[in-house]
């Protein structure tokens, strides 16, 4: 008995130690940390359950029967993240770069799997060279196994990605199937195809980090969700990250214990909107304002900042935002913030996540640059989103909310249940400049008779009674009560059901 128990700890030790200690000192000189180091940042101390510690590959090609490393290249098992259950897998690019295997696969899906079956997320360390070369049509086999389960999964249980290393050709397609994607700045990239591909091909020169690091993916390309200095701190934001969602779609958002009075109310917020409509203000300080604890957790921070998105807590409950920034050209949308804002309503609706929306939307972003890029679509895909969207949704307009935009915002029309203005809001077809240079194009000469008219307009539009006259604006609130009257409307809205009519799926302009 005690030699099968020595035997035992034998080859647990000899699989924790991975690809060994030169190659475990490699992962630390460029400020990496390894998969089971990782992993126990991600997760609760002590929570972690192992799986298919011992699993090895079964090629024999190029020398692989001469490099059998157990584990094969990938950590996965479960643990908790502050008590609640989530999968991992964390890939080992100390034992052959990471790379993915038929049997490196199979153990992913072994997680996934388990991940959907029992209702957690999964959360995807990557840090690998892709395919593994010796094992040629296999490997992609084995991606592709990955690649099905990511779809079946989507909207089941959240699924995170985490960037941690290289992940480059069709392995960045995985990742680009999950909920949320997290790079780490300076050791992580993706690309489909490399810097050397890419100047033979198109003659351009470009290094990896320019192709494809964090700074890349989190301003230009909106591949990547968030960036960090480091590993440590990258899972630990993703932990926090963790504590806003539900484990699946059958649960309901988490709630959690609050110190912050629902009924506060915030005297600053009378003062937020300046008197001059055409100056900005920082609609991040209302987003703080609401949350329990001014606790938020912004996504894309750095991408389409004209449109602010996040997850915050009301109650204690769990909320998704959906803010225009007035800060960033003037809060407009274009086609950016409008893909920006679509995913996320997507996301927050198919994992029961209630909706808050804050307007203050100029209008969509003119221009042959928004046309030929497709804005029309683009724009469709945040009026689908919130159109198709059956989670409890709560809409302040702030100050403007101007012409398609203001139905595109979570309007009454489209399924907001709750629709608050505060007295400073001006819902109309256009701001009054704008609208009286159409209509009295032939007086356009006299100065005298266009202030005359652009008073009227303003008189007539620029306030949110028409809207409250027509019940399409539920009540006009004053700002300093609004997480008060937001609490109560989510409050109210929390036993909420919609049916929809049967479909296989929709058809979202994509
Ligand atoms: C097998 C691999 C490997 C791979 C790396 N290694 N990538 N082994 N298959 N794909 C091995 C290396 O041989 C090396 O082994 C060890 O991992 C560490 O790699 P290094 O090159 O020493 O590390 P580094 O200098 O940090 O460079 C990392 C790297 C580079 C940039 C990832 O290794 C690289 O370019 N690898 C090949 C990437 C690639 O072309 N992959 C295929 C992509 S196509 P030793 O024994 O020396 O330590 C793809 C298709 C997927 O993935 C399709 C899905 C649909």
């Amino acid at each position: 008995m005690e030699n099968v128990i020595k035997e035992l700890e034998k080859r647990r030790a000899e699989a924790r130690l991975g690809g060994g200690e030169a190659r475990i000192a490699a992962q630390h000189a460029k400020g990496k940390l390894t998969a089971r180091e990782r992993i126990d940042v991600l997760l609760d101390e002590g929570s972690f359950e192992e799986y298919d510690m011992f699993v090895t590959h079964r090629a024999t090609e190029f020398g692989m029967d001469k490099q059998i490393i157990p584990g094969d290249g990938v950590v996965i098992g479960w643990g908790t993240i502050n008590g609640r259950m989530v999968c991992v897998f964390a890939q080992d690019f100390t034992v052959l770069g990471g790379s993915l295997s038929e049997t490196h696969a199979r153990k992913i899906c072994k997680i996934m799997d388990m991940a959907s079956k029992v209702g957690a997320p999964i959360i995807g360390l990557n840090d690998s060279g892709g395919a593994r070369i010796q094992e040629g049509v296999d490997s992609l086999a084995g991606y592709a196994e990955v690649f099905k389960r990511n779809v079946s999964a989507s909207g089941v249980v959240p699924q995170i990605s985490v960037i941690m290393g290289p992940c480059a050709g069709g392995a960045v397609y995985s990742p680009a199937m999950t909920d949320f994607i997290f790079m780490v700045r300076d050791t992580s990239y993706m690309f489909v195809t490399g810097p050397d591909v890419v100047k033979a091909v198109t003659n351009e020169i470009v290094t990896a980090e320019e192709l494809g690091g964090a700074i890349t993916h989190t301003t230009k390309s909106s591949v990547a969700d968030g960036a960090y200095d480091n590993d440590v701190e990258t899972l630990e934001q993703v932990r926090r990250l963790f504590d806003f969602l539900p484990l699946s779609n059958r649960e309901g958002p988490p709630t959690r214990p609050f110190h912050d009075e629902p009924e506060r109310l915030d005297a600053r917020l009378d003062t937020l909107i300046p008197d001059n409509a055409a100056l900005p203000y920082d609609m991040k300080e209302l987003v703080l304002a609401l949350a329990d604890e001014g606790d938020f957790f912004e996504i894309q921070e750095a991408f389409a900042r004209n449109i602010l998105i996040g997850l915050l807590r009301i109650e204690g409950q769990t909320i998704g935002v959906v803010a225009n920034q007035p800060l960033h050209m003037a809060g407009v949308l274009d086609i950016d913030s409008a893909r920006k804002a679509a995913r996320f309503v997507r996301f927050c609706d198919a994992f029961n996540i209630p909706i808050l929306t804050l307007v203050d939307v100029p209008g969509f972003l003119p221009g042959t640059a928004q046309e030929f890029g497709g804005v029309i679509k683009h724009g469709a895909k945040l009026l689908f989103a919130y159109s198709q969207a059956t989670v409890p949704m709560v809409t302040l307009i702030t100050r403007k909310a101007y012409g398609g935009a203001y139905d595109v915002m979570a309007s009454k029309h489209i399924g907001a249940d709750v629709n608050y203005a505060w007295p400073t809001a001006q819902i109309a077809v256009m701001g009054a400049k704008g609208a009286v240079e159409i209509l009295y194009r032939n007086e356009l000469g006299d100065t005298e008779k266009i202030a005359a008219h652009t008073k009227e307009y303003e008189t007539r539009f620029a306030n949110p009674f028409v809207a409250a006259e027509r019940g399409f604006i539920d009540e006009v609130i004053m700002p300093h009560a609004s997480r008060k009257r937001i609490a109560r409307a989510f409050a109210a809205l929390r036993k909420k059901k919609v049916d929809m009519p049967w479909k296989k799926h929709d058809t979202i302009p994509l």
